[in-house]
């Protein structure tokens, strides 16, 4: 660090110059209808009354024992929530609908072959379903209060099952996305302590079915690897009956669910009353270290947070058909398809597959067929479908009357897209700024309330009152054009708990910065720090420019350069490795590794293809580079660290700044021409990037 001072910009000193976009007003039919359509909300959630405005949030929960104390900020930074008050998360996304709505849809699934039937579970279904589960876990498997269980489930109605089961024993499930490699659930595995597995014999990708019970069998050898023990590994199957893996089942460990549920049929079990405290799930992310973060959420906070932002920000009402097209094996799938539509006793959408399969009419024929009147998605998916098929959806006979975006930044112009052709112009947009850690959304405008402006995710949202502040904690003014980085100056009720196992991580990493006093217990001196950075126009709204801490964001997947290379480093024949990020017009960033080859080893396509193996068997496809280079050395500082903006701003044509302090200067030209010409012939030169993306390039790896 100290031989890049004077290279090294902060977040605080970039000034980003962009065109300020015009302001998008919402629809009159849309206000006329809006869950929030009196500004005097803006009242009800005002500093002043924080934090008690939150109990507009907990009042839509049954609660069986009210809380007494809204926030206790004893034990800083370790928030509390709703304290004494107790709930069941499953109670309140199924049971208490069964009254009125029994016989409504809470999921509407859709595989991804078209051959096969759309399934409708009612709540009455999803009660059923989700007490039977419960009490196989519990009498079959032995899970008590607090243990955790972990799943690797793709998109189908089992996964919301199985999480509700869950909930409704008091256990703290750990959804790993199926997109991830068993390598990579086996590590969450160990790290969580789960002695359960639930898993799926296969499901749809591209038409395709994937054997995804092989990967469980290496989830378990990877959690043995790390000492950690799997008891049982509970497999649903796509089409209960039919196996659909080679991999052979482990007698006395492997158990289909279709066959243990015969047993539990009619079983009810009653719901265990949990403190608003108790944590609720866990949700794996990637950070500046190889190991990556449990993020613990609570019961009763989160469950609260999660409500009322799908009430006024996805603004759903009982007679809405409310499709987010992520996946459950992310936060957004859980807060926004899973515990936010489900209290509110909303009929969801869940899609198994890809977007444009089998083309990129798919969505639209999905949204004209189920009458979906709110569609929530991310850019990545945005871009893809305007890519393949801009003209497609003036073909569907849908009308969406909400739409949000979420996940990255959104480029003005895909914006526009997505409002004028895919919105047809007659629906509002909320851009909603978020993170895993946060439980719900940060910032966004209200939609009745707030006019859009493209790229802009708006101001804080209800109760959640955002600050930039420069590398020595002094803020950065709204309208200043200057950049930094964004906290939250105050606690929120979707905050997560704590990092599971590592509360100083916890502390370090999102409080630490710009604590003001560590034996403060007053929450004013413990900003949180997002890790993102971020410019706030005078009119409040803020523009996210991305990660400050060596986060790369693929398609919304957040990858840690860290976890990158470690996998890199599997191969034997690597030395050393650095993943930077590189321009990308689908998926918004693409990694690329820059490796060097230990001495006496000739660079070949068939390491290349090793490193690329590695990283997909350690976290998944996913992440698999977008290109690898071999290169002779690294440019190091002369403390021997590797400069990732260096090699960032070769992989993305820009200037690579100062080099004079480098240990190594000479191997900066060597690299950029072989890289850049290689580039130039495989037609990979990226188009003109914008200030902010030369400034983020610029700044990479300034986290070290
Ligand atoms: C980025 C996803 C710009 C940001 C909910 C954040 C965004 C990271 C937006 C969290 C947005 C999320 N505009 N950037 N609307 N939403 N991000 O944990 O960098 O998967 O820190 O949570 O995504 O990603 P995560």
């Amino acid at each position: 660090m100290a031989a890049e001072q004077g290279t090294q910009l902060s977040e605080a000193q970039i000034a980003v110059h962009w065109r300020e976009e015009n302001y998008y007003h919402p629809p009159a039919k849309f206000i006329g209808q809006a869950n929030a359509a009196d500004p005097a909300i803006f009242e009800r959630f005002s500093e002043q009354r924080f934090p008690e405005c939150f109990k507009e949030y907990a009042d839509l929960l049954t609660w069986d024992a009210y809380w007494h104390t809204t926030l206790d900020t004893s034990n800083p930074p370790f928030w509390k929530w709703f304290v004494g008050g107790r709930l069941n998360a499953s109670y309140n996304c199924v049971d208490r609908h069964l009254a009125t709505s029994r016989n409504k849809a809470a999921f509407i699934w859709v595989p991804e072959l078209e051959t096969e039937e759309t399934k409708a579970i009612t709540y009455q279904e999803l009660y059923r379903r989700v007490n039977e589960f419960a009490a196989l876990l519990r009498d079959f498997c032995g899970v008590r209060v607090g243990d955790r269980v972990t799943f690797h489930l793709p998109m189908v109605p089992e996964l919301p099952v199985s999480m509700l089961a869950c909930a409704r024993l008091g256990v703290v499930h750990s959804e790993v996305f199926g997109g991830f490699s068993g390598v990579a659930c086996g590590e969450r595995i160990a790290d969580s302590g789960s002695h359960i597995l639930v898993t799926m014999d296969g499901y749809y990708r591209n038409g395709e079915l994937i054997d995804h019970k092989a990967r469980a069998d290496e989830a378990v050898a990877k959690a043995r690897d790390l000492g950690a023990g799997v008891d049982k590994v509970l497999v649903w199957r796509r089409h209960p009956g039919q196996y659909a893996s080679r991999s052979p089942m482990v007698p006395g460990r492997d158990f289909f669910v279709d066959d243990l549920l015969r047993d539990y049929r009619r079983t009810v079990v009653e719901p265990v009353s949990m403190p608003a405290e108790a944590p609720l799930f866990l949700m794996y992310t990637s950070g500046t270290t190889a190991r990556p973060k449990g993020c613990q959420h609570s019961t009763g906070g989160y469950l609260a947070y999660v409500t009322g932002t799908s009430k006024y920000y996805q603004d759903i009402h009982p007679e809405d058909t409310y499709w987010c097209f992520a996946d459950i094996g992310w936060i957004t799938g859980h807060s926004y398809i899973v515990y936010g539509p489900l209290s509110l006793g909303t009929t969801s959408v869940m899609y198994e597959g890809v977007p444009a399969y089998p083309d990129p009419g798919r969505p639209w024929r999905i949204a004209e067929r189920l009458g979906v009147t709110i569609f929530h998605t991310a850019p990545t998916t945005i871009r893809m479908l305007r890519k393949l098929g801009p003209d497609e959806p003036p073909k569907y006979d849908y009308h969406f009357k909400h739409m949000t975006t979420v996940g990255e930044p959104i480029e003005p112009d895909v914006w526009r897209w997505y409002h004028d052709v895919v919105g047809k112009g007659e629906a509002v947009i909320v851009d909603t700024w978020w993170q895993t850690e946060n439980g719900g959304f940060l910032g966004s405008t209200l939609p009745a309330l707030k006019p859009m402006k493209p790229g802009s995710c708006g101001p804080g949202v209800l109760g959640v009152y955002p600050v930039i502040y420069d590398e020595n904690g002094a803020v950065v003014e709204a309208g200043s054009g200057r950049a930094g980085n964004i906290c939250i100056r105050n606690p929120w009720p979707g905050i997560f708990q704590t990092i599971w196992g590592q509360p100083e991580r916890f502390v370090q990493i999102y409080y630490e910065k710009y604590c003001r006093n560590k034996q403060s217990k007053d929450w004013r001196d413990w900003p949180y720090f997002a890790g993102d950075g971020a410019v706030q126009a005078a009119d409040g709204y803020f523009r996210i420019l991305g990660r400050v801490d060596d986060v790369i964001n693929v398609a919304g997947h957040r990858l840690g350069t860290k976890e990158l290379e470690s996998a890199s480093l599997t191969v034997e024949e690597i030395a050393e490795a650095a993943a930077v990020p590189v321009m990308d017009e689908l998926r918004g960033r693409a990694v690329e590794m820059y490796v060097s080859v230990k001495p006496g080893v000739a660079p070949s396509r068939a390491i290349e293809e090793k490193v690329a193996k590695a990283i997909e068997t350690e976290i998944g496809k996913i992440a698999r580079p977008k290109n690898i280079w071999i290169v002779p050395d690294m440019p190091k500082t002369r403390s021997g660290k590797i400069m990732r903006r260096v090699i960032a701003a070769i992989s993305n044509f820009t200037d690579v700044g100062d080099t004079t302090t480098l240990a190594n200067p000479g191997v900066v030209d060597d690299i950029r021409h072989h890289v850049q010409a290689e580039k130039v012939g495989r037609g990979e030169v990226p188009r003109k990037l914008s200030p902010q993306e030369i400034e983020e390039i610029k700044a990479f790896g300034r986290a070290e």
